[in-house]
């Protein structure tokens, strides 16, 4: 266990190296970062949280042909994934008007948006992630053109799958954060989901009470982002009725 080679060290998880040439595994941390990490908390439970709603959603990614890095969930906080080529950027889709989106265009936050709006963030922790144009990918040779498009169709059939997920459990899927990455088979490359999907990286607004249910809550100093998270995972069927991950020893649900 501590003998293994730490690859990476982000802000919320750790990359070791796998069991097999070209796995990796992710271990999901509980520290919070938020505003290119001048705000930082560590909140107990995040991690095994988002470590199980990242494995339910990429493994239902895998079952309805959407590729991505997540092989299988190990344990509590650690999950064997395939490593890929990151793409340097963060895929943003939004469905309703919210954060940046709606500062930067003068948007009421909630407003629905015409349609959904793909954006791209360079991700690149001195700069800030700031947001880019096609034109800049493609001229700075982060994805060529025809990997855009891939990345745009991956980004709408995961929009399209999470978005009636959530509905289905009274959520609304306000935006998202995706990342992605190349992964070579032999001579043949194809782009897939990496990184995590969970409340760190989503908007979800409950659609009665309105309430936040993800990092907003962190964000914003509202506090509740485990019982957030936990409610998350309750709705999603991750968690049965009466557990709880901070108190009392967790006892997961398969
Ligand atoms: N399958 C993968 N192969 C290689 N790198 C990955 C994969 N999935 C995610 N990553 C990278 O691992 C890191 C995860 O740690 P995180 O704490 O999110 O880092 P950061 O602070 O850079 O966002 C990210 O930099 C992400 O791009
Ligand atoms: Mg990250």
């Amino acid at each position: 266990m501590n003998r293994r080679r730490r690859v990476y060290e982000g802000k919320a998880k750790v990359l070791y190296e796998g069991p097999e040439p070209g796995t990796l595994i992710q271990h999901f941390k509980d520290d919070a970062t938020a505003f290119n990490a001048k705000k930082h908390e560590v909140i107990d439970g995040k991690g095994v949280l988002n470590n199980r709603i990242s494995e339910y959603i990429f493994q239902n990614l895998n079952d309805i042909g959407i590729p991505t890095h997540f092989i299988r969930r190990l344990n509590m906080r650690e999950q064997l994934i395939r490593e890929v080529e990151i793409i340097p950027l963060e895929v943003v889709v939004r469905n309703v008007a919210a954060g940046s989106l709606a500062k930067r265009l003068g948007l009421e936050e909630g407003t629905p948006l015409p349609r959904s709006i793909i954006e791209f963030y360079y991700k690149n922790n001195e700069l800030g992630d700031p947001i880019v144009s096609e034109e800049h990918i493609t001229a700075f040779g982060w994805a060529s053109p025809q990997e855009i498009d891939d990345i745009m169709a991956l980004a709408i059939r995961v929009n399209d799958f999470l978005t009636g997920l959530f509905l289905g459990v009274g959520i609304r899927l306000v935006d998202f954060k995706l990342e992605t990455g190349r992964l070579w088979e032999g001579e043949m490359m194809r782009i897939v989901v990496a990184d995590e999907i969970s409340p760190d990286s989503c908007r979800l607004w409950d659609i009665k009470s309105k309430d936040k249910l993800d990092k907003d809550r962190f964000r914003q100093d509202m506090g509740g982002l485990v019982e957030a998270y936990t409610e998350v995972a309750r709705r999603l069927g991750i968690l049965s009725e009466n557990e709880n991950i901070i108190t009392g020893g967790p006892r997961l649900v398969q």
